[in-house]
């Protein structure tokens, strides 16, 4: 892929105003120039915002895999696709080349496809980051079956109301996981989920820790033994470009996660796009992105988007901490990384160590890094910089969201100048509009407000599985019209945007998203617990962390506070999975709440980050006498 680079700013700013000027012709000399289609596209796209209806590259017809595989065997059939780097440092790394992950895949297709697996199913997988992950992912899309990636730190509940909203009837799992000095039997989640999932037919799972795993015939397959048996041959499903490609879930702010789907042409054209251009990929580069593909991160920067430019991608199994904290910066050596993509938690957990770790390693193959999933602190901006960086390689703070399927406001490497904290301009082909909350567009610069997106762009979610009706709410009601991402953010004096945050009820914790409504449901499953309210607060290495108000029934008085606090916890644990886990809990006798029963967060969220400055107007409470109580209680 050459044609849509971009070299300096002035080309940036032309190709910008060009984009927008006409995004048809845009995106259409973009599919035409880079990608291998079986047929071509009628109509570039075509959309109707209020019913949140999008398609791109209509009648075209393609595999992805076609692009990210098969038309790389002539040219780079021995070059690297996959590092393998596995959890513990003296395991030895694999490479893997784009003529074996090509076969791997096509028998991996074979095994799926003998298990009964067709066209349109959908298929969840629960892998540690092992090849296999990016090999069941690819096999799916390949033989034209939906995948949904489930992340291998989620419960059996979660798993399985997952599991149920897709409809999946073959799960890809493996034995157990290895993180740092921990090993985790996965199977046994597994196991626990298809209790509660009755569609579930075939479990295939891979061999990874070697644990004992309990099996049930008919049900349960070794990998192993169907990969031996199967051909290396496997005929590419031909699909339309809206056909779907996969299922990835996200937490939303009331209820049950979003089933976010992608489908085929546009995501495929966008990641492309986007990698290309925001890690400035040139072509012996070795490329790591340290997200788990559970996340949309994985699936867009460590698969699709390397892999469709026919890059060499690392997947990396364990922590940043194991053996010891500077397993990244001895990654980075060991590989010759060239670019570096992880997440500010990260940053800033490491930024915590000493920094001997960081200056022992050689990092001078690095020329860009880049950071993603939360807002990036001017610290671990700084610190970023200058360590990892060197203050010669570019930070590229890139925005985007599971929703959108690429980066959509990023500076470009060696082209537009950082400024710490902003990810900048936004990328050709995206329009970001701010919006005041009487629904009136903010123009003009120095300025903030609530980010919507004017104009579709391939990438874009296409609904939420099963719930049209939800997805049309969610992103196209609150301004119509528009996309609303959910995110406040700022303008500068010269345009530049900085990300201030979640405007709704969502708090990333560790860069990880996660609704408020679903965690009060899971405490309030506690039989002591009476009502619950969740709101964030600030966290120097996790962003944010979650800080629990908890109501109890009468029967709870009696009993251990600490003990029910751990109770809690682990109800939560079970439910949704560690990540959700509150790293304080305070009891109280009420909950501040408006006339209208609302609970007023915004207090909450005050008391919480131990601001007890300015309450601001208190008037429409119920009971503002219970401010002051819950503010004297604070843990
Ligand atoms: C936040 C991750 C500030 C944002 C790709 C968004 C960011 C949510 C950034 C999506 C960034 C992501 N600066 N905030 N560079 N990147 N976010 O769906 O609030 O896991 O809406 O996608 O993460 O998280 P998701």
């Amino acid at each position: 892929m050459k044609n849509y680079v971009i070299h300096d700013l002035p080309e940036y700013f032309k190709e910008y105003k060009k984009s927008i000027k006409n995004p048809k012709k845009f995106w259409d000399k973009i599919a035409d120039e880079n990608f291998v289609w079986y047929q071509r596209w009628s109509k570039v796209v075509k959309y109707d915002m209020d019913n949140a209806k999008i398609e791109w590259f209509k009648n075209a017809k393609l595999n992805i895999t076609k692009n990210c595989l098969d038309r790389h065997l002539n040219d780079r059939g021995d070059k690297t696709a996959i590092i393998f780097e596995p959890n513990n440092p003296t395991e030895e790394a694999q490479h893997i080349s784009y003529r074996d992950l090509h076969q791997r895949v096509c028998k991996m297709a074979n095994v799926l496809a003998d298990l009964g697996v067709k066209k349109g199913d959908r298929v969840c997988i629960y892998l540690p980051m092992i090849p296999e992950l990016a090999v069941s992912v690819l096999a799916c899309a390949k033989m034209g079956a939906v995948h949904s990636v489930i992340f291998a730190g989620f419960s059996d509940s979660a798993v399985a109301s997952r599991v149920n909203d897709c409809g999946a009837k073959v799960i890809i799992c493996s034995d157990g996981s290895f993180r740092g000095n921990k090993s985790i039997d996965l199977k046994v989640i597994i196991d626990k989920a298809i209790e509660k999932t009755p569609l579930v037919e075939k479990v295939l799972v891979v061999k990874r820790t070697g644990c004992e795993v309990n099996w049930k015939e008919g049900r349960d397959f070794w990998l192993e033994d169907l990969y031996q048996k199967a051909s290396p041959d496997f005929v590419t499903k031909i699909m339309d470009a809206e056909d779907p490609l996969f299922i990835l879930y996200t937490s939303g702010s009331t209820g049950k996660p979003k089933g976010m789907l992608h489908t085929t042409a546009g995501y495929m054209v966008y990641t492309g796009y986007t990698f290309k251009n925001v890690f400035d990929y040139q072509e012996n580069d070795i490329y790591w992105c340290t997200a788990d593909i559970g996340w949309i991160t994985g699936h867009s920067y460590i698969i699709y988007g390397p892999l469709l430019n026919g890059a060499t991608t690392v997947i990396f199994e364990g922590i940043p901490t194991y053996p010891q904290p500077d397993r990244f910066w001895e990654v980075i050596e060991k590989h010759k990384i060239t670019q570096f993509y992880t997440a500010p938690t990260a940053i800033r957990s490491l930024a915590k160590e000493s920094i001997d770790w960081v200056e022992k390693h050689d990092l001078s193959s690095l020329r860009v890094i880049g950071s993603v999933g939360e807002p990036i602190n001017d610290e671990a901006w700084h610190w970023y910089n200058d360590h990892v960086g060197k203050k010669k390689c570019p930070i590229v703070d890139t925005w985007w969201q599971t929703e959108t399927g690429g980066i959509m406001i990023s500076p470009l490497p060696f082209i537009t100048p950082t400024k710490p904290t902003y990810a900048t301009l936004p990328l050709p082909g995206i329009q970001p509009v701010l919006m005041d909350d009487k629904r009136n567009e903010i123009t003009g610069n120095q300025v903030d407000g609530n980010l919507c997106i004017r104009f579709p762009w391939p990438g874009i979610a296409r609904t939420i599985w099963g719930d049209h009706q939800r997805y049309k709410e969610t992103y196209f009601t609150a301004f119509p019209g528009k996309y609303f991402t959910g995110d406040g953010a700022l303008r500068d004096e010269v345009g530049y945007y900085r990300i201030t945050g979640r405007v709704d009820d969502i708090i990333i914790v560790s860069g990880h998203n996660l609704g408020t409504a679903p965690i009060e449901d899971s405490i309030n499953l506690h039989p002591a617990v009476a009502e619950s309210a969740i709101v964030g607060f600030p966290h120097d290495v996790k962003g944010s962390a979650l800080y629990g108000f908890v109501i109890l029934k009468d029967t709870g008085e009696s009993r251990d506070r600490e003990n029910l606090k751990k109770e809690i916890n682990n109800v939560i644990a079970d439910t949704m999975g560690p990540i959700a886990k509150l790293d304080k809990i305070q009891f109280v006798s009420a909950l501040p709440k408006t006339r209208s029963g609302k609970i007023m967060r915004r207090i909450l969220r005050k008391i919480a980050e131990g601001d007890f400055s300015n309450f601001g107007d208190t008037s429409t409470l119920l009971n503002p006498e219970i401010v002051d109580e819950i503010r004297d209680g604070k843990v």
